[in-house]
């Protein structure tokens, strides 16, 4: 049966090159990387390779880098550890309505537990409304998290914008930039934000992998307390294996964006072109986007109903919902877009990547026609 991943913003690939970097810390190179002895320092020598080579995708130093265990991770301790450095008067958090729920429910606990939390809106073209954003941010806010990439609808954010309003203000600025790895070019120092967080498996590294970025003279919080790794912000003993993955995701990332980002975008506008041309389809999201994400609405769809007819034909999607406790949750990017709820239902997220060609494009457009007819019916 043919099957096409159309999924890449849920998970990418492992890239060949980082598994068979991984595969000997998973073997003989055991060591601690804490240890003193010889296995200790290989397994230190490995890590600090990794550090400069994610460090080098961001345009950070090496040392600017603390290795967590992933997105959610780098999200919770970027939020929580500068919250828990209040400046003076400092307590606020200043946040948008289409994060992903690593910052979004981080944001929720903070408020509950007495910070002043406030959401920014979007427009529907789903990017910031940054009048709203400066509206919110005044001499109170200690920090404003805006992500980079929407992860459902690949809509890019003004975070340089945020980062010099916010600025001018005396806030920290924290950019969840786990949809922008590999997508688009990330350089910490022209972006100017505090915090940056990254996750390996979006960008063909592995799972359970991450970091954030922490401008030299940040003062943080660790969320995890113990030992000294990571220059005592980030404490446990190191995912050495896959921390070596993700070093090599990243440099194979930056050597393969140059040629992936075109080439992605253009199979993606053929993706695009080939939908539109069904009746009573709607694109999610405009402006400047990352080449690999489309968003559509179907009119008269359920797109779990969809996404159950196109896995059968070997096509694997998502939709712009998210299975929560007690059900399925409707998209909060598109609600936050303004949509009906009827457009948010019947939404399909179709994100490209890396391995995707032509003929799987056109497949894919040819399976989701027919399951819409064939659903309509
Ligand atoms: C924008 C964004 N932030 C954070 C995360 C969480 O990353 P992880 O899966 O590594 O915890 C994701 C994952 O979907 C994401 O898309």
């Amino acid at each position: 049966m043919t099957r096409v991943y159309l999924d890449h913003n849920a998970t990418t690939p492992l890239d060949p090159a980082a598994l068979e970097a991984m595969l000997p810390y998973l073997r003989e190179s055991f060591g601690n990387p804490s240890s003193l002895h010889w296995f200790g320092q290989r397994a230190r020598a490995a890590v600090e390779e990794a550090r400069g080579q994610v460090a080098a995708l961001l345009g950070a130093a090496p040392p600017e880098i603390v290795f967590t265990a992933g997105g959610s991770e780098s999200d919770n301790m970027a939020l929580r550890g500068a919250l828990a450095k209040p400046s003076g008067a400092r307590r606020k958090l200043v946040t948008t309505a289409i994060e992903h729920h690593a910052v979004l429910n981080t944001a929720k606990a903070l408020r509950d537990e007495g910070h002043p939390v406030e959401i920014a809106r979007v427009g529907e073209d789903g990017r910031l409304d940054l009048d709203e954003l400066r509206s919110k941010v005044d001499d109170a806010t200690l920090a404003v998290s805006v992500m980079l990439a929407n992860n459902e609808t690949g809509v890019l954010q003004p975070v340089a914008e945020v980062a010099r309003l916010a600025h001018e203000r005396g806030a920290l600025v924290h950019c969840d930039a786990v949809q922008g790895g590999g997508k688009t070019t990330l350089d910490v120092r022209a972006l100017d934000v505090d915090l940056l967080t990254l996750s390996a498996h979006k960008l063909y590294g592995p799972k359970g992998t991450g970091c954030l970025y922490v401008r030299r003279g940040t003062k943080m919080a660790p969320l995890v307390r113990g030992g000294a790794q990571e220059r005592n912000r980030r404490a446990g003993t190191e995912n050495v294996a896959g921390i070596v993955g993700f070093g090599v995701a990243a440099s194979q990332a930056a050597k393969a964006m140059a040629a992936d980002g075109p080439r992605i975008a253009a199979l993606r506008d053929r993706l695009e072109d080939h939908l539109l041309e069904i009746p009573g389809v709607l694109r999610n999201g405009a402006g400047p986007r990352v080449a690999n994400t489309a968003n559509v609405s179907f009119e008269g769809i359920d797109s779990e109903a969809l996404l159950i007819a196109l896995d059968l034909e070997g096509v694997a999607a998502s939709t712009g919902a998210a299975c929560a406790a007690g059900g399925i949750e409707p998209s909060h990017v598109l609600k936050a877009m303004g949509f009906s709820p009827e457009r948010v239902q019947s939404s399909l997220r179709l994100s490209l990547g890396r391995g995707t060609t032509e003929a799987e494009v056109d497949y894919a457009a040819r399976v989701i026609a027919s399951a819409v007819a064939r659903q309509r019916k």
